[in-house]
């Protein structure tokens, strides 16, 4: 039997691909010099598609390929698919979800602990010789104990929030409803009110229409020139125009941020602040984690050409 033809949007690691060249063939979307001609040299012969959280795909790649049956995203968001082109055509989504929770916490917390301490600046101040000519590092701010705001309490917020309870931090979640399994923590619905009672502010919520700028410019200014900002969501749930202005002017302290509008080739306003702690989308970013994100495309993919039920539905 011949082995089913998958487009792959971006490039996974060597031993993703590995595995997957054993039930599929693929062919490399990324590689493509025009990705269109590609694209249409192939639609006759592509049933599914193999793709990243921040690639996805778009109606016009999904309506190219008459014969597309399954999209498979490695990552937990899918807002880069365009799910009402795949409903209308019968296109089945899978996504990650599950298996990253934890390190995408892990890293929002590290950021937090980070940022704040300004780990990377004592290394510096180490590395450069400062500390033997210069004297004491200039003191930090301290992280535990102090109120944290959530945004989004889903898998990655809960996540976020068991790290905060651990160190003594006041939390305060916001969300659509507010959930039973959240008692121990204050809900605060609007965003604005949420801002207002955090030092930290994580971003913790799921791209896409109804999120976009949530992060706005009152959000930035309730949290004010001693707040902090991170994000391991989306860009997109960010107004990036406003908080690169309230990073420049002093009136938001700091943002930590593994995710950029248009990364990776973010606004370079973001490289000469002080005030930031960039990131390049690794929340994800660790073996263990990417080897079950890899293994989850795949499952996903090989139970819906055996026809069984699939994994983790999105659609
Ligand atoms: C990326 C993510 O998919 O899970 C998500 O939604 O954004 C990430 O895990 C990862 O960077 C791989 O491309």
């Amino acid at each position: 039997m011949t082995k089913p033809h998958i487009l792959q949007i971006g490039p996974y690691p060597t031993w993703d691909v590995e595995e997957l060249e054993k039930s599929f063939t693929l062919l490399k979307y990324y590689e493509a010099k025009d990705a269109e001609a590609f694209v249409a040299e192939h639609a006759d012969k592509i049933t599914g598609i193999a793709t990243r959280g921040e690639l996805g795909a778009n109606r016009a790649l999904i309506e190219a390929l008459p014969k597309l049956e399954i999209i498979s995203v490695y990552g937990v968001g899918y807002d880069a698919v365009d799910l009402t082109a795949a409903k209308e055509h019968n296109i089945r989504v899978t996504n990650t979800p599950d298996v990253l929770t934890q390190d995408v916490a892990d890293l929002g917390f590290a950021m937090m602990m980070a940022a704040s301490r300004n780990i990377i600046g004592a290394q510096q101040w180490v590395k450069s010789g400062n500390w033997a000519s210069k004297g004491m590092f200039p003191l930090q701010n301290r992280v535990f104990g102090k109120k944290v705001g959530i945004l989004g309490l889903g898998r990655i917020g809960y996540q976020v929030a068991r790290r905060c309870a651990a160190f003594d931090m006041d939390i305060a979640y916001s969300d659509l409803v507010e959930h039973d399994y959240a008692k121990d923590m204050t809900y605060v619905q609007d965003p604005v009110a949420l801002a207002e009672h955090a030092d930290f502010l994580f971003v913790t919520l799921t791209g896409g229409a109804a999120t976009k700028h949530i992060v706005n410019k009152d959000v930035i200014k309730a949290l004010g020139p001693n707040g902090m900002i991170i994000n391991v969501s989306r860009a997109s749930n960010i107004d990036e125009e406003a908080l690169l202005g309230a990073l420049a002017d002093g009136s938001l302290g700091f943002a930590a941020l593994d995710v950029f509008e248009g990364e990776p080739n973010l606004d370079p306003r973001f490289l000469s602040l002080e005030n930031v702690l960039l990131q390049p989308h690794h929340a994800s970013g660790t073996f263990e984690t990417r080897k079950a994100m890899g293994k989850l495309v795949r499952d996903n993919l090989i139970a819906h050409f055996d026809g069984r039920e699939l994994i983790s539905p999105v659609l």
